[in-house]
């Protein structure tokens, strides 16, 4: 049995704050405590009350630092890693040029697993502890995805992307393969461990609508595993998915017609909709997710999430790497923000940290397991540290209040922020930190 005591400044939601005045969806403690065995959070509260009960127990001390639970990214790209950055091109450009063929790389066991470390790595040090992943089309990448995450005991979601059209020779499975190959994944992972299986066809256009029956099946077949995959992103995307689906009555209904929208079910994107289709969204519970990064790095548009939750729609937020331009989920809260102000909405820090924790819990229904404090919940946690750049530690000398704090770290916090990462308990960031320099080595050499 493995016990530790976390003391810092605590936080953590318990439901979305309807405003900056809603103290009730969170606690907040100036001198807080985390007892934590074998992964678990066992205790939480004021360190003088949690630290008596613990008896001797040994203590890392974290103060003046802030200790909340680790950011959640429920879009992202694990074969994009050496993609991000890519200049000039909008979405079909972009995957065409660019992405398509560095994902033919991860048919490679050997380049699947050291870029499976450097995208774990980067994850880590970005106090992203859960993340749900598209992987390549090739079954080796969804195996090195899933051997990484179980060497780290990190709660991860992914899977292989079914995609049998449109794409390069050595990108494509077939119908019969890819749902094959995705029976064999879940099989092999899912639930095994912190593992979750999605079922990923990766978007309308390359997939034909033999592939799109086949994850109808799957899906049928695994009820317990999520779905992903992008809607709405870019309207050249959206013209050529009617075009290749004349029957949809939109593009959503190429997804609902096959029987793929549910509760589980994460919608990259979903920028440029239709009042049938956001009708659609509110009766059958999926879920759209934002990627501020991403959408505006492909000018791709602005995500109407007033608009969503007005209609009850709860919607996850993401990086979309190697689209978006950074891990760091305070950079796609800073960058989430600025996309609502373009629309009259002034997203409330503490709006945007639930978010990125107990939101996105929620949105993937493991709000029992991540993305918050609570005794029996798994013990992943980031510490922030809000004056961990000299600009940062300028501003943070004028503030007053914790919301104050919050909107400097979205606004200006990224890797330099995260002071410290558990996953399961463990210290991670450090580790983390040094096998990314072992990276650099191994290229130089
Ligand atoms: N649509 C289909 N595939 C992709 C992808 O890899 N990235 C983004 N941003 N959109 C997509
Ligand atoms: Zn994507």
């Amino acid at each position: 049995m493995t016990q530790r005591l976390l003391r810092g400044r605590l936080l953590t939601f318990h439901r979305e704050p309807e405003s900056g005045e809603d103290s009730g969806a969170y606690t907040y403690l100036e001198d807080g405590a985390l007892l934590i065995q074998d992964g678990i959070i066992q205790n939480a509260g004021p360190f003088a009350e949690i630290s008596v009960k613990a008896g001797e127990v040994p203590v890392t001390d974290h103060r003046p630092h802030l200790m909340m639970a680790g950011f959640i990214d429920t879009h992202i790209h694990f074969p994009q890693v050496q993609v991000i950055a890519s200049w000039g091109a909008q979405l079909l450009d972009w995957l065409n040029n660019y992405t398509f063929p560095e994902e033919t790389r991860f048919a490679s066991d050997e380049h699947s697993a050291l870029m499976a470390r450097a995208f774990f790595d980067q994850l880590v040090t970005h106090g992203t502890t859960t993340a749900v992943a598209y992987c390549s089309v090739h079954r080796t990448s969804a195996d090195a995805f899933f051997t990484e995450a179980t060497r780290r005991n990190m709660r991860m979601l992914g899977g292989k992307v079914l995609m049998d059209r449109n794409a390069p020779e050595g990108l494509q499975d077939t119908p019969q393969s890819g749902y094959d190959d995705t029976n064999a994944l879940i099989a092999d992972w899912h639930a095994k461990g912190r593992n979750g299986y999605v079922i990923t066809p990766r978007f309308a256009i390359t997939s034909t609508p033999e592939q799109m029956a086949m994850a109808q099946a799957l899906a049928r077949e695994h009820p317990d595993c999520h779905i992903q995959t992008h809607l709405s992103e870019n309207k050249d995307e959206i013209a050529f998915t009617k075009q290749l689906y004349p029957q949809a009555r939109d593009y959503l209904d190429v997804y609902q017609s096959y029987g793929l929208l549910g509760q589980k079910t994460l919608l990259g994107h979903s920028i440029h909709l239709e009042s049938r289709e956001i009708d659609a969204l509110a009766e059958t519970g999926a879920h759209p997710v934002f990627c501020p990064t991403s959408n505006l790095f492909l000018g791709s548009g602005l995500f109407d999430h007033g608009g969503l939750r007005a209609r009850g729609i709860a919607n996850g937020i993401a990086t979309d790497v190697g689209a978006g331009t950074s891990y760091s989920m305070l950079q796609t809260l800073n960058e989430g923000y600025k996309i609502l102000q373009l629309q009259g909405l002034a997203l409330h820090p503490l709006q945007a940290f639930h978010w990125a924790t107990h939101g996105n819990a929620c949105v993937l229904g493991l709000e029992d397991k991540i993305g918050n404090l609570d005794p029996g919940t798994e013990a992943d946690v980031v510490i922030l540290n809000a004056r961990s750049t000299p600009a940062m530690a300028l501003r943070m000398d004028r503030v007053g209040s914790l919301a104050e704090e919050l909107f400097v770290l979205q606004m200006m916090g990224d890797d330099r922020a995260i002071e410290e990462v558990y996953v399961s308990g463990s210290p991670s960031k450090s580790t983390s930190d040094r096998s990314a320099l072992a990276h650099l080595a191994l290229d130089l050499t």
